[in-house]
């Protein structure tokens, strides 16, 4: 049988799970389990290029994604699963990688001119930061991974990691496959206030919220902006209440709604209604597990262990090579 091909993803912990990152990347990790073999892990040193001043929670924020991670189904029986920093070798190979990037790869990177902008409030001229894609192809290419499951804004560090590699494998010698990207297709569901999911938005429904707390958040979210009154037509296209329907209502019905909202048969309250009902019910066996992952945080703690440990190993014998290559 032929080897499986190698995939490769990380997350930065930066906070609890949302429907945006479900639907954007969780879900599809979930899926490529079967046919790929699968390392996942959650880049906590990554989350400290842009919070260093703020590290008290990340620890915390490690534990809580494996949490949402086994809730969700990534399986550590199928998959690799573990956490950057317990692989220093990370940190080695990102020291070597250091040494062969020219820095003008890194200041043209689009995503570190754009966060440079975005995350104004804080101080990102640092070292790390600017570093941030050689930390990345440093965890992509140690485990030789073929290719790397993520949204359009990573396209470019996965790019940047070929480049790395093919020049390390130019100057040394032939280490290293060059990754791919394997573009996630974009979620269309948005958060309450129709802008993209984000915690820090608070416009975000959590994997972890309670049935209680879902129904209240789908309540406050806003629907086709020109309907204004119930009696007044909607456009189910535009809205987002609809893009939920549409993910977590039966087809026939989702086709009933759309037809009672164009001609004004049901009002966005009840819609919103309905919708929190099948999403409550949906996210009820994320819920179960993650009570029963809280419940035994010593079965979380050896999970960790033990991904990490295998992760390791294939770390390990990568650097073998590379050392052997640079004759170091
Ligand atoms: N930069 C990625 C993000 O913010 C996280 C990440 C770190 C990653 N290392 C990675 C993703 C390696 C894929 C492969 O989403
Ligand atoms: Fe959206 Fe439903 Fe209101 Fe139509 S009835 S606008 S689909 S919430």
């Amino acid at each position: 049988m032929a080897q499986k091909k190698r995939i490769l993803s990380g997350m930065r912990p930066t906070g609890p799970l949302h429907l945006g990152n479900l639907h954007g990347a969780l879900a599809n990790w979930i899926q490529l389990q079967d046919e790929y073999d699968c390392f996942y892990f959650i880049a906590d040193w990554h989350a400290l290029t842009s919070d260093y001043e703020n590290t008290g929670k990340t620890s915390d924020y490690v534990r809580n994604m494996m949490i949402d991670w086994l809730s969700a189904g990534l399986s550590p029986e199928k998959s690799t699963l573990f956490v950057q920093s317990h692989i220093k070798e990370h940190a080695e190979l990102f020291l070597i990688l250091s040494m062969i990037t020219p820095v003008p790869w890194l200041e043209r990177n689009p995503t570190y001119k754009d966060q440079m902008v975005q995350l104004s409030n804080k101080d990102l001229s640092t070292f790390g930061f600017l570093g941030y894609p050689v930390l990345q192809a440093a965890d992509i290419i140690i485990y030789k991974a073929n290719c790397v499951p993520v949204g359009v804004d990573q396209v470019p560090h996965v790019e940047i990691t070929r480049e790395i590699a093919r020049r390390f494998n130019y100057l040394y010698g032939n280490v290293f496959p060059e990754p791919d990207a394997m573009l996630t297709k974009t979620s269309k569901i948005l958060g309450t206030d129709r802008r993209k999911m984000s915690k820090s938005y608070n416009n975000a429904i959590f994997l972890s919220d309670s049935p209680e707390k879902i129904s209240a958040t789908v309540s406050t979210m806003v629907t086709d902006p020109q309907r204004a009154r119930k009696s007044d037509p909607g456009d189910p296209e535009v809205c987002n209440v609809f893009e939920f329907h549409k993910l977590y209502t039966e087809s026939a019905t989702v086709s009933e709604i759309a037809e009672n909202c164009r001609s004004a048969k049901i009002g966005c309250v009840e819609c919103k209604k309905m919708m929190a009902q099948r999403l409550i019910k949906a996210l009820e066996p994320i819920r179960e597990k993650r009570k029963f992952y809280e419940a035994d945080p010593k079965m979380v703690a050896d999970i960790i262990i033990t991904g990490s440990n295998k992760a390791r190993a294939v770390a390990q014998e990568t650097m073998e090579e590379v050392r052997a290559a640079v004759k170091i």
